[in-house]
């Protein structure tokens, strides 16, 4: 996982917009986020927790056939973020694409790969959930600014022989609820011009109670029906990774459930929603905090605009895998080659252009300075 260092605390909060601390605790659980400073970005987070995710692993970049990023908050409408990843974590054989489900893209994202290596079609996927929601994000909106924080995390899914993995999923869209939870502008429907950025309709728009009232009803079910899918009760599962949006809401599906709360793992008062990066931050605390055992069951499940939803049903599986530092070390330096690969690619591509004639009056103009 990677985090931005600067902590926004609720305290600071309430020095920008009408709230408190108590209001915020009291009705969500958040205490504090993390927020991206400006040489931050939804593409460098995700790097940084991809190269952290491969490190303990037996694969090198260019032994990674596909990276999909979840994410609600892309670098641009395109190139897609998985394309700067790839470039950045120097994985040169691999396919790249963003995932949009907004908060349940990290599920889909990890159902596509695991369907992937399942099929046999590729062997390594590198999952990222990355989100800098704090650039949309209306800070003068008393009740979206307090939610959402910035962060990554990312997993490495690897083909296997032993059973175990991903056991079941379930995926489900209802677009009647789309008005909901939105970013009215800036795609094709309102392109951007000064009115909407006067209007701020390049910020999340929210509908709280009734996003309140769908979470709490589809976290219950989706965990019911994957864990019937995958030939399990509900009593078998170990832990249940939820989506980190709001306490009351977790605490909620649990009573719905039936399931003591500490089967839920929570670690949103640290983060607030980091959307789909929410899911593998708190599922790497978990693991940190040896609250994930070899062959437990575990569920992630997770809701979001569209509206969207999903579930998975994970067996864990422990590898043991030995990596000397000199593997270590040689993969820190294929990362900071490809960084050089790439800056040498954009300088030939610039040369070539002056020499051909084939760089537009716009491209010398634009400063892509932001990779
Ligand atoms: N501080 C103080 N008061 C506030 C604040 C605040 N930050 N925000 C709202 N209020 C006020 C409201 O104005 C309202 O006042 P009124 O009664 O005088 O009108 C009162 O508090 C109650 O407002 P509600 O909206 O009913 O408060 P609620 O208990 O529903 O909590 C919240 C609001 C926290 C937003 C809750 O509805 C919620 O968590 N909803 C789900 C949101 C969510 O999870 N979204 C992310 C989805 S994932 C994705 O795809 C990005």
């Amino acid at each position: 996982m990677a985090v931005p260092d600067r902590v926004l605390t609720n305290q600071e909060l309430a020095q920008m917009v009408d709230t408190d601390d108590e209001w915020i605790v009291s009705r969500t659980g958040i205490r504090e986020r993390h927020i991206a400073q400006s040489h931050e970005t939804t593409a460098s987070l995700a790097t940084a927790a991809a190269i952290q995710a491969i490190e303990p692993t037996d694969i090198d970049p260019h032994e990674v056939d596909l990276i999909i990023v979840a994410t609600s908050s892309p670098e641009h409408i395109f190139p897609s973020s998985a394309s700067l990843v790839q470039d950045m974590m120097g994985a040169v054989n691999a396919g790249a694409f963003d995932l949009s489900a907004a908060c349940t893209g990290f599920i889909y994202a990890v159902n596509m790969a695991a369907q992937a290596i399942c099929t046999g079609s590729i062997d390594n996927a590198v999952v990222i959930g990355s989100e800098t929601m704090s650039r949309l994000t209306n800070w003068e909106d008393r009740s979206t600014c307090i939610l959402f924080g910035d962060g990554a995390g990312a997993f490495v899914l690897q083909a296997r022989e032993k059973p175990g993995g991903v056991l079941s999923s379930i995926l489900r869209s209802d677009g009647s609820g789309g008005d909901l939870l939105s970013l009215p502008a800036g795609g094709s429907k309102i392109p951007t011009t000064h009115e909407t950025v006067d209007a701020k309709l390049h910020t999340i728009r929210m509908n709280g109670r009734e996003v309140f009232r769908f979470a709490t009803r589809v976290m219950a079910s989706a965990t019911k029906e994957v864990v019937a899918e995958a030939g399990l009760e509900v009593e078998d599962i170990d832990l249940v990774i939820p989506h980190q949006a709001n306490q009351r809401i977790i605490e909620t599906a649990a009573r719905g459930l039936k399931l003591p709360a500490d089967k839920f793992y929570m670690n949103l008062s640290k983060y607030g929603n980091t959307s789909t990066a929410s899911i593998p931050i708190a599922f790497y605390e978990a693991f940190e905090d040896n609250r994930i055992h070899d062959g437990d069951n575990l569920v992630f499940v997770g809701f979001g605009a569209g509206l969207t939803w999903g579930a998975l049903a994970v067996s864990w599986h422990k590898t043991e895998r030995v990596i000397t530092t000199a593997k270590r070390r040689r993969r820190r330096f294929v990362s900071f080659l490809a960084r050089i690969r790439s800056s040498l690619r954009r300088l030939r591509r610039k040369i070539e252009g002056i020499i051909f004639g084939t760089t537009s009056s716009s491209e010398r103009d634009s400063h892509p300075k932001d990779h």
